[in-house]
């Protein structure tokens, strides 16, 4: 189908905006400059043209209707922390945790790397809103990107296109500009390759300016940059100074047989279960309860003028781990994921489907691999191959999912009531535990610590410290953050509980001793009933704990003894713990605020 409009056309009034398109296409120099409308027909075209230079295959439209399958080069598969920047005007702006590098240099490096990068290709403007358009909580930023694939997966990502332009043209907001190139330029008649990339990759942020500029990759967080890069690395710049907060958080609503609601939103460092969590199923015994989702990745918290913490999710769709994603495991995704859906490095069934290790209990008798050779079952026991890449991932709309909260696009957000801080850990820490106050629930998400996933490029499996899951995504220095975190309590009426959980506990076997998934609603309840000041919470040295007789067990087989082993408090692991915490405290220690010493000399006398 060909787009009727012409595209080369602005679809903006806006003088700054105009500027600085033209501006940026003397830069880059791309063949053609296409104003995105985000319309359907758009979508089309652009999808057509992705699966004519082999970018895109499409997907057996029986099966998977509107589903497109792509497969990255094997060089561009995760997000680069490595090579992601927070170029702060002053080195301690970004604090230790960051990767920082001074502001004049790294401008004139980028505006090397953009000269002609985007020669032979189409440079699309494409306007978006995190939030609801038109929300007091949203946000506006332009991409300008030569990557047709951010486009498409941005359309469902984002709130894109025609609607955004005439918020841009009533001038009341500050827009973010946000540069991405592949970084590979053709030459005349030199023949494109499907995933386009560069070997050098710069993702970088300059926070007094709220600019992002991303070099070389086409993947996920590195070049969908309304995600990562503007709602937790810039938003978190903008959420310090204006008085909010921009959370690697998913929020769900749970309701009770009664019809009460109550949000919970939980900060899981990537790939520890934020998505299945957020969709959760409840399990037998829990007749009557509901489990809605507004948001599986991403949470901007505002107190509004009754002192109450309201949420959005700045996104519109998931941009999901497919491995391990099953109709046992999380079926709310899998309806979700069902028809208009990229996937990208799964891997590709025979008859045009897609497929993952943990997908379904049979792997497929053969299929093509992420990196495009043929898989078998054999193939994958002898070589250890993996059919579908670790991070292989579903961009998928959120409106699709059954259970998406009717109150998921309010502009003014939901309230929230308790904050979840979860990590994936093997020993000591118990399934759930609750911090005494706000700034004993801050040292806890300051404290998380997590073993390391396929999210990031790097090794896996190794603890570190995650603070509130926004180790890599903090745009500021984490000390200064905690105190934001600290600070904010003063704007509250109602603060919300903070609990800590841990689905990931190993036995002596070394097996999982929680069932996790569906059963994690057994910890919900407890969680939403402490919130109402209705259950009952046993004090121990690290906070307040369940009884077994405290949690509600109809429908799941589980001895007082084993839920005592799970919620074991482990002295001699403790203090291991704090030795941990002590690693970051070093670091941090110049903007650390005192809070966080008193927190942990308490924790410390309890010990
Ligand atoms: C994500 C991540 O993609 O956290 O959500 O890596
Ligand atoms: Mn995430």
């Amino acid at each position: 189908m060909k787009a009727t409009r012409d595209c080369t056309k602005p679809l903006s009034e806006n003088k700054n905006l105009l500027k600085w398109v033209e501006k940026m296409g003397q830069l880059t120099k791309p063949d053609r400059v296409h104003w995105v409308d985000g319309s359907e027909e758009e979508n089309q075209m652009l999808c057509d043209q992705m699966v004519d230079a082999g970018t895109f295959i499409k997907l057996n439209e029986e099966k998977w209707p509107g589903c497109y399958y792509a497969r990255s080069d094997e060089n561009d598969v995760a997000r680069v922390e490595d090579r992601t920047y927070i170029c702060s005007l002053s080195r301690d702006g970004a604090g230790p945790t960051n990767n920082w590098v001074d502001p004049f240099p790294m401008r004139k490096k980028l505006k090397e790397l953009f000269n002609g990068c985007m020669r032979g290709r189409t440079m699309y403007v494409l306007p978006f809103s995190m939030g609801p358009v038109g929300s007091p909580m949203s946000q506006i930023g332009v991409q300008l990107t030569d990557s047709p694939y951010a486009v498409v997966n941005m359309r469902i990502m984002a709130r894109i296109g025609t609607a955004v332009y005439r918020e841009i043209d009533k001038g009341d907001k500050r827009v973010v500009p946000c540069m991405h190139t592949v970084g590979k330029p053709l030459a005349d008649g030199e023949a494109d390759v499907p995933w386009p990339c560069n070997w050098e990759k710069y993702i970088v942020h300059f926070p007094e300016t709220r600019e992002i500029w991303s070099y070389g990759s086409g993947y996920g967080g590195n070049a969908l940059l309304g995600k990562k890069c503007f709602a937790l690395r810039i938003a978190s710049n903008m959420a310090r100074d204006e008085g909010w907060m921009a959370e690697h958080m998913f929020i769900v609503g749970v309701e009770n047989p009664q019809g009460e609601k109550t949000y919970v939103a939980g900060a899981f460092p990537s790939a520890c279960g934020k998505t299945n969590f957020a969709m959760l199923v409840p399990p037998a015994g829990f007749e009557g309860w509901k489990v809605w989702t507004v948001g599986d990745d991403i949470a901007w918290i505002k107190p509004n003028e009754e002192g109450v913490l309201r949420a959005i999710n700045p996104e519109a769709g998931f941009f999901g781990v497919a491995p391990g994603t099953s109709l046992k495991t999380n079926p709310n995704a899998m309806a979700a994921l069902s028809r208009n859906t990229i996937f990208t490095n799964t891997a590709l069934t025979p008859d045009g489907g897609v497929w993952w290790e943990g997908m379904t209990e049979e792997p497929p008798e053969e299929c093509l691999d992420w990196k495009g050779n043929r898989w078998t079952p054999e193939i994958g026991r002898a070589t250890g191959a993996k059919a579908a890449h670790p991070n292989s991932r579903f961009t998928a709309p959120a409106s699709q999912c059954p259970t998406i909260d009717p109150d998921w696009e309010n502009p003014n957000g939901v309230p929230i009531s308790a904050f979840l801080f979860g990590g994936r850990r093997a020993t000591g820490l118990p399934l759930v535990y609750q911090a005494f106050n706000w700034s004993a629930g801050v040292y806890m998400g300051a404290t998380m610590g997590s073993e390391t996933t396929a999210a990031a490029a790097g090794a896996t499996g190794k603890v570190r410290r995650d603070p509130m899951a926004m180790l890599p995504f903090c745009g500021y220095h984490m000390g200064a953050y905690f105190r934001h975190w600290l600070r904010m309590q003063r704007s509250l009426q109602q603060t919300p509980r903070i609990f800590g959980v841990n689905w990931f506990r190993r036995g002596k076997d070394d097996r999982f001793m929680w069932p996790g998934f569906s059963e994690n609603m057994r910890v919900l309840r407890w969680i939403v009933d402490r919130s109402h000041g209705r259950a009952f919470g046993r004090e121990t040295p690290i906070g307040y704990m369940p009884r077994y007789e405290d949690i509600e067990w109809e429908g799941l087989e589980f001895a007082r003894s084993q839920f005592e082993e799970l919620q074991a408090f482990d002295r001699e692991a403790w203090k291991q713990e704090l030795l941990g915490h002590e690693e970051l405290f070093i670091e941090l220690h110049d903007q650390l605020p005192p809070e966080v010493i008193y927190e942990r000399e308490l924790l410390i006398c309890r010990l």
